[in-house]
């Protein structure tokens, strides 16, 4: 009989997918990794399951333990799936900013979930990264991943998406793309690829409001930088330990809107129903590929989740509309 022993087993070898209209005009091949394929819907899946099962190794995780996390829903979800299949409990901290459909979806997987507000300094006691400290001092038996600067986040892209991409191209990849979060995603694969082509370029999508991008370029944390923004997932206020900024060769910015209007076209163009950060993702890694792609050049840009996520904003017109994001 062919079955799993938990639907966590299911995690990773997601499918790799052409794009076909949205890169006209595109030298190369573009090819987007679909990480929505994942068990819990997000590429997040995989770096959670890492998590929990280093902390266990090390003794940091022990039997009936609580789980607790900063995140921005994925990670939460990842967690929980795992969190069911060992028999530990979670509660998740998240940003007030975040769609009300990540935060039923926690809730959905029997995680208790705490709401914070978005627009406090990382420090300030009630930010979601502090409460979430708090809670893991004050609650007994109780592990804290922080998959900012937990570095099992970057190991398992390094083990499983990057040789999957590897693998799935052949050894042709010669650029790689991906939103930057925590750095995990970004990090891992592009550890694993250098080591195989070193000439394998990386790009890093950034969010305006976001700090990585000047960081990378001058090597100054500019608080100037941070301002609230709408796309969910990348970019921080924070630099991540996940973060390598020495293998991410460089960093384009793109705006909430622009990264809406491509979400909604990779839906309807390449019938790949996903969320912001994807749309993010495609229309940086487009906007890298118009100036750099030559013929024979293989670009894989990392797709993190689903569109489900996502109905109540960048997949509903009247929300779009209020934004100025479509007319
Ligand atoms: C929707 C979404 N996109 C992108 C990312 C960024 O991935 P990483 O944290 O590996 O940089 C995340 C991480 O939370 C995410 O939830």
């Amino acid at each position: 009989m062919a079955y799993l022993n938990h639907i966590t087993e299911a995690i990773g070898n997601t499918p790799l997918v052409k794009l076909n209209n949205v890169t006209a005009g595109i030298k190369g091949t573009v090819l987007a990794k679909v990480e929505y394929a994942n068990p819990g819907n997000s590429v997040k899946d995989r770096m959670a399951v890492k998590m929990i099962e280093d902390a266990e190794k090390a003794g940091i995780l022990k039997p009936g333990g609580t789980i607790i996390e900063g995140t921005s829903g994925n990670t939460g979800m990842g967690l929980a799936l795992a969190a069911i299949a060992k028999g530990y409990k979670c509660i998740f901290t998240l940003a007030d900013k975040q769609s009300k459909e990540k935060m039923d979806v926690l809730r959905a997987v029997g995680a208790e979930v705490v709401v914070c507000p978005t627009n406090v300094a990382p420090d300030h006691p009630d930010s979601y990264y502090s409460v979430a400290k708090r809670l893991n001092e004050e609650i007994p038996n109780s592990f804290y991943p922080n998959q900012y600067d937990n570095m099992s986040n970057t190991a398992a892209h390094y083990e499983t998406t990057g040789p999957e991409i590897w693998e799935q191209t052949d050894g042709k990849v010669t650029h790689w793309a991906a939103g930057v979060g925590t750095g995990g995603t970004i990090s891992g694969v592009a550890k694993y690829l250098k080591e195989k082509n070193p000439n394998l370029v990386t790009v890093g999508i950034d969010t305006y409001g976001s700090v990585f991008k000047k960081y990378k370029e001058t090597g100054i944390f500019d608080e100037n930088e941070i301002y609230a923004y709408a796309t969910e997932g990348i970019g921080e206020d924070i630099l991540p330990k996940n973060v390598n900024f020495d293998l991410i060769d460089s960093f384009i910015k793109v705006s909430d809107k622009d990264g809406a209007v491509m979400t909604r076209r990779l839906a309807r163009e390449e019938g790949l129903f996903v969320g912001w950060s994807s749309g993010s993702a495609v229309y940086g890694a487009l906007e890298y590929a118009k100036e750099h792609l030559k013929e024979g050049d293989v670009m894989v840009v990392l797709l993190p989740d689903h569109g489900t996520r996502y109905l109540g904003k960048i997949y509903n017109d009247d929300w779009m509309r209020q934004q100025g994001y479509i007319d």
